[in-house]
């Protein structure tokens, strides 16, 4: 099926089966990243628990499919991964032409320092999720 086609046909999935005969591949989505989501997962997902404007994190962005729906869905999005080379991919997955004021931001990092306990003479506020800046400040 025709990319643009493939995504006005998308249905979100309202059982806990979710099936998708044919994986999409409009905007840039592109399935050769090792292990990469087909987006209609982070379609459903985003699609269920927020609201445009709302604000999505994607520990482990690998190629950007996550980020991706997000901009496509006009949701804020921070995505991290800890190999360089998936944040290039991810930051030329979401140049493309698309009108929305949501905004979505690539960085490296390590996830496993998202949740970490400040040490004993940092600032112990809590973390805020809306930009990395807040994320890696503690
Ligand atoms: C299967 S890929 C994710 C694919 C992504 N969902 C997509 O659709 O493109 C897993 C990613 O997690 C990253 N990763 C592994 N350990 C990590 C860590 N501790 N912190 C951040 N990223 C990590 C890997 O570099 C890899 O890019």
């Amino acid at each position: 099926m025709e990319d643009n086609k493939l995504l006005a046909s998308f249905q979100q999935e309202i059982t806990t089966a979710w099936s998708f005969p044919e994986r999409g591949k409009w905007a840039t989505h592109n399935p050769k990243y090792r292990g990469n989501f087909a987006p209609q997962i982070p379609r459903n997902i985003i699609l269920k628990y927020s609201n445009e404007g709302d604000f999505v994190l994607d520990p482990m962005v690998g190629a950007g499919t996550t980020l991706i729906e997000a901009k496509l869905l006009h949701r804020n999005a921070d995505g991290i991964d800890i190999n360089p080379e998936a944040v290039q991919i991810s930051q030329k997955a979401l140049e493309f032409e698309y009108k929305t004021k949501s905004k979505q931001n690539v960085l490296v990092g390590d996830a496993r320092n998202l949740f970490r306990k400040p040490k004993k003479d940092e600032n112990k506020s809590r973390i805020k999720y809306s930009s990395f800046n807040e994320l890696f400040a503690m």
